[in-house]
């Protein structure tokens, strides 16, 4: 299983890429606005220059049209850059959209297997099942992942399945034993965060 960082933060960033563990970097609007004062785009195309991997910017917009003007746009500052979008039916329109131009996507806040299935289907070149979260409403987040693999082997999809919402050490190495292909977690990856 490989690792990402979840994290704005160039210092954080260039830390974790010093050990030489990281395969991506996933980032969020909130994890950007709490960079006070940096632009979008230049952490962005600085996150590129410190780790050689996927690179997830989110989309903001509601619908599919203006998630896949911002993917196109954001697909332009630097060829690692996946284009994260939500599971939601707006999300699915901007996902095929863009698999079509051939722009990968990482479609986030995937609370279910069947969500997972739509965007795979769609063209997702990543799926980010919310474990944390799920496990917060009483829920089995960790069943989640092994549903989904699950679910992609018997399909023969290979849409890579990505642990996030990552609250502790423990997450990720069930992750990987369930069979997820990524795990994206912060620096400090403890729940006293
Ligand atoms: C991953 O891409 C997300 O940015 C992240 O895992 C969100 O996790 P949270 O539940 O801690 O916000």
């Amino acid at each position: 299983m490989e690792l990402y960082i979840d994290s704005a933060n160039l210092k954080e960033i260039r830390e974790a890429s010093s050990w030489g563990i990281l395969s991506g970097v996933t980032t969020n609007p909130t994890l950007i606005a709490r960079e006070k004062g940096a632009d979008f785009r230049s952490t962005i195309q600085e996150i590129a220059t410190l780790v050689d991997g996927p690179i997830s910017a989110e989309t903001v917009s509601l619908d599919g049209d203006g998630m896949y003007k911002e993917g196109i746009d954001y697909a332009q500052w630097h060829p690692n850059v996946i284009i994260k979008v939500p599971s939601t039916t707006e999300g699915l329109k901007a996902v095929y959209k863009l698999a079509k131009d051939g722009i990968r996507t990482n479609v986030t806040l995937c609370f279910n297997a069947a969500q997972a299935l739509m965007a795979a289907r769609a063209g997702a070149f990543i799926i980010s099942p919310f474990i944390g979260r799920v496990d917060d409403v009483g829920v089995d987040g960790m069943g989640l992942i092994r549903e989904i693999v699950a679910v992609y082997e018997n399909g023969g999809i290979t849409t890579k399945v990505l642990a996030a919402s990552v609250r502790h050490p423990r997450h990720i190495i069930d992750a990987a034993i369930a069979g997820a292909d990524v795990a994206t977690c912060p620096l400090k990856c403890s729940s006293s965060r």
